[in-house]
């Protein structure tokens, strides 16, 4: 058996070490390399499919509304009924929700097929198949007229200009809900909740019948 060289012994295990380390250094950016391709690759996959024909500047990323925001939606929306809409449907909760609470048709407008699926396997493992229905639409070529009650979750960047498509066309004692994010230029009728799941309350209402300008849309300022 060869004599051991203690000198020699440490230094290689140091050198191993250090050699590790580097290995380590490289592994740890493999690893982040790996998971900014998962990343994207989810994104890319499942999260933005359905938008190659809507501007850029008007998409939006999925993000599901917290269950106390679903709660304060529907808190705003106490006592409504009728038809409602909900604008970028997501995996689909408000509309289930609001199916749920009797608002009838309850509809949800989306464009991610994925998410589609599963609101559509929500809606019938729920038992409201039929009652909850969710169309594969872009919700800037929705006609709202028929509305009473509109819910969203959308990204600020877009509220601008989804306040005057809801100005033009939602009928008059439309009420909107918007979550997490309120309109910009609307003065809220109520809110409900705090931070994150926080929910504003619109109403539609014209003196003269006609459409009204964003910014022109009347509201009290309740906290519920
Ligand atoms: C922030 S998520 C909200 C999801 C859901 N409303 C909720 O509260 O859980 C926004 C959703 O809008 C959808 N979306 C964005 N732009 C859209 C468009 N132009 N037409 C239809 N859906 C759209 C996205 O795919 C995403 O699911």
């Amino acid at each position: 058996m060869e004599p051991v060289d203690a000198h020699e012994e440490v230094h290689g295990v140091g050198r191993r070490a250090r050699g590790g380390e580097r290995l380590g250094g490289w592994g740890l950016m493999q690893a982040a390399g790996c998971c900014a391709l998962s990343g994207y690759a989810v994104w890319a996959l499942l999260l933005m499919p359905g938008f190659r024909r809507v501007p850029l500047r008007l998409q939006v990323p999925y993000l599901p509304a917290s269950p106390q925001q679903v709660n304060n939606v529907m808190r705003l929306l106490g006592g409504r009924s009728g038809p409602l809409a909900d604008l970028g449907s997501g995996d689909g909760r408000i509309v289930l929700e609001a199916c749920r609470r009797g608002f009838s048709p309850a509809m949800g407008y989306e464009l991610n097929p994925w998410l589609l699926a599963v609101s559509r396997l929500r809606a019938w493992r729920a038992g409201l198949r039929g009652r909850a229905s969710f169309q594969r639409r872009d919700l800037w070529k929705v006609d709202l007229s028929n509305y009473d009650n509109v819910t969203v979750f959308l990204a600020p960047s877009v509220l601008h200009q989804l306040e005057h498509k809801l100005a033009t066309e939602l009928p008059d004692g439309a009420r909107v809900v918007a979550g997490r994010f309120p309109l910009p230029t609307w003065a809220p009728a109520a809110q409900a909740g705090d931070g994150e799941h926080r929910a504003w309350l619109y109403h539609v209402q014209r003196s003269d019948g006609t459409h009204a300008e964003p910014g022109q849309l009347p509201g009290s300022h309740d906290k519920m």
